[in-house]
């Protein structure tokens, strides 16, 4: 039986299917499927008996130091690397298209090239004069960084083992390629942005990165589901999965790592988008918090953690009265099965009977949260709307949530504190068994959510707080 020479693959998540179809089985996505050369069987090398060569097999101990990181100048970039970029590491930075990644990485090539280094920027997106206007924003005219535009793997990987600094042929210290969903390698006939060829093209640009040691930062776009395009199937093949996040009508940008092999994950760097480029922002916790009007009802303050660092944010939470037979649940910068949860809690074991009303969520400045630790701030910030009275002053919320209602604790609850302490909060709701002296901080032990019920002095089932006017 004749073998069909191509196979049909879901351009979202990787799965083949035998035949096109408009959506795709695995992954529900419209639209995905394209067909694409096909692969080799796997085992083609056992039936063909190809012969492999022998290589030498060596001790996990080592006498030599591990060679130095390559800092590029940017604290919050090297931080989130771990401390600087690894010789011979690839490197993934995905985010939204317009965010900032392009400027990021423009930035951090430069600041390294001011310092003497040898860094290599490619830009498949952008023609090199609208590289160098960007670069001149950024005060970068004067640099001695190597720029190219180039799309084809094959000439840009000549390019760099013909590279030369200060007139001798030697491999760069950082790369750049901007975007991997422009590259194209001539070995296929899939076309460019396809799954195989961004696959392909990064496999490339990761083994150049292993055999000549130059640190390679690939840039990929996001798709709207929040996967790179040419999804996930780059982030394997690479060393550490940088994202870079932020909303569109905000000037924060935050860069987190989700995968990093030589460093920690859930690490973050705060950036701002100025008129010049990202400035690095030191105290995030004060940027966070902002002009915040406390006297608001519905505002709680969260003392979270981001990777080694504390960081303060607002969570905002509006329940008003239903104009639809189904209630409207809105969450910004949260998780919604999260918020579902506390209302369900709140309704359960504490009688707080939001589950008619309308709730919004909002995590303040654009910032998005993922730790449990949340939970508390958020059940704060409800019960104080659905109260329509304020939370204290100048105090701060942590603590976990468990489905039978009790607080349970978090960790890290010393550095959280310190941080609240430095910015001049005076009072913290905690888990119980949190015990820190010496801040000058007011402990407050929550047990269970219904202890929250201090902050609604008037919760009534049946009328949900109106909405608070802003004068
Ligand atoms: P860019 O780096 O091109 O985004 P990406 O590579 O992720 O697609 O960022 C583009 C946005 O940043 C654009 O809207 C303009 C803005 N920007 C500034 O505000 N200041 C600057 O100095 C620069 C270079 C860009
Ligand atoms: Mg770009």
């Amino acid at each position: 039986m004749a073998k069909s020479a191509s196979s049909f693959v879901c351009q979202s998540c990787g799965a083949t299917a035998p035949k096109w179809s408009g959506k795709c089985e695995a992954c529900g996505g419209w639209n995905t499927i394209t067909e694409e050369g096909a692969a080799p069987p796997i085992g083609a090398s056992a039936t063909r008996r190809i012969k492999g060569r022998k290589f030498v097999l060596e001790d996990l101990k080592t006498e030599d130091a591990p060679p130095p990181r390559r800092i590029t100048g940017i604290g919050e970039f090297d931080r989130v690397c771990g401390g600087g970029l690894v010789p011979g590491s690839a490197i993934l930075v995905g985010g939204d298209p317009g965010i900032g990644k392009s400027t990021l990485i423009l930035q951090a090539l430069g600041e390294y090239a001011r310092k003497g280094g040898h860094a290599v920027y490619i830009s498949g997106e952008e023609a090199m004069a609208q590289v160098r206007m960007r670069g001149a924003r950024m005060d970068l005219s004067q640099v001695p960084l190597n720029l190219g535009a180039a799309t084809n793997v094959e000439d840009i990987l000549a390019t760099l083992e013909g590279a030369s600094f200060h007139g001798k042929n030697r491999p760069p210290g950082i790369v750049a390629i901007d975007s991997i969903q422009t590259l194209w390698t001539g070995a296929l006939d899939a076309a460019p942005g396809t799954i195989a060829q961004v696959r392909t093209a990064s496999f490339d640009l990761v083994r150049y990165a292993k055999s000549s040691g130059a640190a390679v930062i690939l840039v990929g776009h996001v798709t709207k589901d929040g996967q790179i395009a040419g999804p996930k199937a780059v982030e394997h093949l690479v060393d550490a999965v940088l994202y870079f996040e932020g909303e569109r009508g905000h000037h924060f940008r935050v860069l987190r790592a989700v995968k990093n092999r030589f460093g920690p994950t859930d690490e973050i760097g705060v950036f701002e988008m100025t008129g010049k480029g990202l400035a690095e922002v030191a105290n995030p916790s004060a940027l966070f918090l902002g002009d915040r009007d406390s006297s608001a009802p519905g505002t709680a303050v969260f003392a979270g953690l981001e990777g080694t660092r504390p960081l303060l944010c607002e969570i905002q939470a509006l329940v008003a009265a239903t104009s639809y037979g189904t209630p409207r649940r809105a969450v910004v910068g949260w998780d919604t099965g999260r918020l579902a949860m506390i209302l369900a809690v709140l309704d359960a074991r504490a009688g707080v009977g939001i589950s008619g009303s309308d709730v919004y969520l909002n995590i303040a400045g654009g910032l998005k949260i993922s730790e449990p630790a949340c939970d508390l701030a958020a059940a704060a910030a409800l019960v104080s709307s659905v109260g329509g009275a304020p939370l204290p002053k100048d105090t701060v919320f942590f603590g976990e949530i468990s489905l039978s209602g009790d607080i349970r604790p978090v960790p890290q609850a010393e550095g959280r504190l310190k941080e609240a302490a430095k910015l001049g909060f005076k009072q913290a709701f905690v888990p119980k068994g949190t015990k820190v002296d010496g801040l000058g901080l007011k402990l407050t032990e929550v047990t269970s959510v219904a202890d929250l019920l201090v902050f609604a002095p008037r919760p009534s089932r049946s009328q949900p707080a109106k909405v608070p006017s802003s004068n």
